[in-house]
């Protein structure tokens, strides 16, 4: 289990995910590391966990899969092992495990020779889509939760881990996680963006909000680019010109500015931009796009019972 060095952070399913959050700790303790050799560190006060990550081990089922990870992560010298097909090995030598494989793949990974031994006493932390907490707990613990078991967390991360700008979900848990198993799961998906935690009822709507969110986000920048070319812009321009609007509007409302009010200030008497707008409300689209999350939201919560290929709310 832990010791001063800092703690091991296994993760089972090395792909996209996996090596987006290992990045992402990776660099939030390089910079850390970078503040305190400042001459005077100005470094902010944070509610970092006694204890962080330290030592790394990837596993996968590819042998490739270690030197892709060796290439995307190797910089940080951080240290880092690599397994393949080994996950039980990996799991035994954590303190924080995170579950990244594929989310009809987690029977095999847990359900393998040893690896409930491996777990006791450990967190394990899930991001698989669709697959809720209990599934997992009662797939573990048929017989309900033995004494010293392991705890398993949901988390909902976005595919903007990738430039740790993700918008992750934290499921609270019954019982609540210990106040240290909560802010370290806290520091983890802070390293690749922000974090909120909200309760299981929630996590149908916050897949459809922040896992789909970025491709309806997508569409209307996409939209936005389009309209500018119509009118003679050049695309690459364009589609970078919205980007960087969509990025400075969000940037606004993180800010504090309530997006009505955004909208107001902007709005001229007899300007463009209320009529672009007006345009935008003949077209429905705030009904539409409001209707779209709550689609999504109904989907997510028929995948999470094994349904696919559902209508949500639509007929
Ligand atoms: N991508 C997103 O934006 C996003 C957002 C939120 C949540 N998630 C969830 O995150 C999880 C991972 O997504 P991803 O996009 O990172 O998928 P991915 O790139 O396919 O990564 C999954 C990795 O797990 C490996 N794997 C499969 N079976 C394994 C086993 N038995 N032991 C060890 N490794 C195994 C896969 O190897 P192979 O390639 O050989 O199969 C692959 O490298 C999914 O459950 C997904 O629902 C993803």
């Amino acid at each position: 289990m832990a010791e001063s060095q800092g703690l091991t952070l296994t993760v089972l399913g090395s792909g996209t995910m996996g090596i987006a959050i290992m990045g992402g700790v990776m660099a939030t303790l390089a910079e850390s590391r970078m503040r305190e050799n400042l001459p005077s560190s100005s470094a902010p006060k944070d509610t970092a966990p006694e204890q962080l990550p330290a030592k790394f081990i990837a596993c996968d089922m590819r042998i490739e899969a270690e030197e892709t990870v060796k290439k995307a992560l190797g910089h940080y010298n951080f240290p880092l092992t690599t397994l393949t097909n080994n996950n039980t090995e990996g799991t035994k030598k954590a303190d924080i495990i995170l579950l990244a494989c594929k989310p009809q793949g987690f029977k095999d990974i847990l359900g393998a020779e040893g690896m409930r031994d491996a777990l006791k006493g450990k967190l394990l932390v899930s991001i698989l889509a669709g697959v809720t907490q209990k599934q997992i707990e009662d797939f573990l613990y048929p017989d309900g939760l033995p004494e010293g078991g392991c705890r398993v967390v949901r988390v909902m991360p976005n595919t903007a881990s990738f430039v740790r700008e993700s918008m992750s979900v934290i499921q609270t848990s019954t019982p609540p996680l210990s106040d240290q198993q909560h802010k370290l799961v806290t520091w983890i998906f802070n390293s690749i963006g922000r974090t909120v935690s909200l309760p299981p009822a929630s996590m149908d709507a916050c897949t459809a909000l922040c896992g789909s969110g970025p491709a309806f986000f997508a569409l209307m920048l996409e939209a936005a680019a389009d309209g500018a070319v119509a009118m003679g812009l050049p695309r690459a321009e364009a589609q970078m010109m919205a980007a960087q609007v969509m990025r400075g509007t969000t940037g606004l409302v993180l800010n504090g500015e309530h997006p009505a009010i955004l909208k107001d200030k902007v709005s001229t008497p007899g300007g463009c931009t209320i009529g672009g707008l007006l345009v935008l409300e003949e077209g429905t689209v705030r009904g539409n796009i409001a209707k779209a999350v709550r689609e999504a939201t109904v989907v997510a919560s028929q995948l999470g019972q094994g349904v696919q290929n559902v209508n949500g709310t639509r007929r």
